[in-house]
Parts: structure tokens; C-alpha cells; sequence
């Protein structure tokens, strides 16, 4: 039995994989994707990207573990190149990825291959851990995230660009999202975790927001 329940979000907000959980206001929409397998076309409507995704191939199983998912990938490799290359269909404005220092250098690489302009900043994780935030775009932002701590950074970025739509291919229990809502921004993503993507409906609801099953 799998112990990372999340607390009782699911319970009372129970989204499954085959449904599109969605924001009337806004349109904004979520739902359960392995981005590996899949990815719903509303992404496509973002034109500003922010994600904190898996930051090695350990890091990665263990969220397939956390999810019970029954199966594990075999190279980290295989987890960014799908990760990259939707993103690179979504071709957004601006993009934003957070990752540790191991791999900063391929994911550097992988958004010059997206975007002429590439920045990092070393920010901090949970306020403890170092991290880099990279920034891919057409120009140079002048903001300097140096410091901030990752709580924070979805929401700065957010104010920081001129957007319309953010997408998150992690969504996780919901930084990306919360920030968009607080900004009056329309939210796209997806997320292994219907449990984690549970707590990210509770923590938007909690705000005002509320997301509804458009798929039964
Ligand atoms: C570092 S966490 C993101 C944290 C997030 N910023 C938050 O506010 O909770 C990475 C997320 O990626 C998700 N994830 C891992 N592999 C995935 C995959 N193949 N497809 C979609 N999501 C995945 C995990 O379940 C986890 O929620």
C-alpha cells in the first residue's frame, strides 16, 4: 500500500487520470499525464513556461515510487528529452526551469537549443537547498532572482514577464499554479500525481479558485 497520500486533498478533490480538471473563470486546466506518454493540446495555449521538474533519474523513480506508477525509467536522459521537446511544442515566449547543480549544465544546453537568450541565477530550494533557476526567452530579463528562494520564484517570474497563459509539465502540489491564479493568470498542466495534483485543486480552491471535472 502506498504511503505518500499527501494528506486528505484527493479525498476531497478526486481527479483521475482520463479527466480534465478546469478553472470556468479562466479556462485554466489540469489533469494527470505521465509526460513521458502524453500531453493534452491545451497545453499548447501557454505562451510562458515555468517547472520545477525531477532533477536526476533517482529523483525521477522516486516520484514514480511516490505515485505507485509500477514502473521506473531507465535513463535520465530519457525523462528531459521528453520534457524538452514539449516544450518545445508549446513554443512559449519564456521559459523557466528550475534544476540542481548536476545536471544544470545539459539543461542550459537544451534551452539554447530553444531560445537565443539564456540567464541562470543560483536560487534556493525549500530555503535551504542551492538551485539554479534558468530562464529561457527572445531577450534578456533584467530581473535578478539571485537569492530567492524557489517558494517565491514562480511568482516573480510571473510578474516579471508579459504573459497570458502559464503552463507547468510538473505541476506538483501547485507553486506554479497558485502564483498564476494570485496574478489573474490563466494556468495549464499536468502532473504524474493525481494526489499531488489534489493538493495543488485544495491550495487554488483555498484562494478562490475553484476546479471543476469537465470529463466524467
Ligand atoms: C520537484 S516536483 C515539482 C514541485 C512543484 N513545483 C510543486 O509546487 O509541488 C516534480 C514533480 O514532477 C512530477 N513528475 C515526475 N515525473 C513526471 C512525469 N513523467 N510526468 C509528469 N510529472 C512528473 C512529480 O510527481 C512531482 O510532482
Amino acid at each position: 500500500m502506498n504511503k505518500w497520500k499527501y494528506g486528505d486533498s484527493w479525498e476531497k478533490y478526486p481527479i483521475e487520470s482520463n479527466q480534465i480538471w478546469e478553472l470556468k473563470e479562466d479556462r485554466s486546466m489540469i489533469s494527470v499525464h505521465d509526460i513521458l506518454n502524453s500531453f493534452p493540446e491545451y497545453m499548447l495555449d501557454a505562451d510562458l513556461v515555468y517547472s520545477d521538474p525531477p532533477w536526476n533519474l533517482g529523483n525521477a523513480n522516486t516520484f514514480h515510487t511516490k505515485n505507485d506508477s509500477g514502473y521506473y525509467i531507465n535513463s535520465f536522459s530519457e525523462f528531459y528529452n521528453s520534457f524538452f521537446n514539449l516544450i518545445q511544442k508549446i513554443n512559449p515566449l519564456v521559459c523557466y526551469v528550475e534544476i540542481g547543480k548536476q545536471n544544470l549544465k545539459i539543461f542550459q544546453d537544451k534551452i539554447s537549443e530553444l531560445f537565443p537568450v539564456v540567464q541562470s541565477w543560483e536560487i534556493t530550494y525549500y530555503r535551504k537547498s542551492p538551485c539554479y533557476l534558468i530562464r529561457g526567452g527572445q531577450l534578456e530579463s533584467s530581473f535578478d532572482f539571485t537569492g530567492k528562494d524557489d517558494e517565491q520564484t514562480p511568482l516573480l517570474a510571473i510578474q516579471n514577464e508579459s504573459c497570458n497563459c502559464i503552463a507547468d509539465l510538473c505541476t506538483g502540489r501547485g507553486l506554479t499554479a497558485v502564483a498564476a491564479y494570485q496574478m489573474g493568470k490563466r494556468f495549464v498542466g499536468t502532473e504524474l500525481n493525481k494526489r499531488r495534483l489534489a493538493v495543488t485543486i485544495e491550495r487554488v480552491s483555498k484562494i478562490g479558485g475553484i476546479y471543476e471535472n469537465t470529463v466524467s
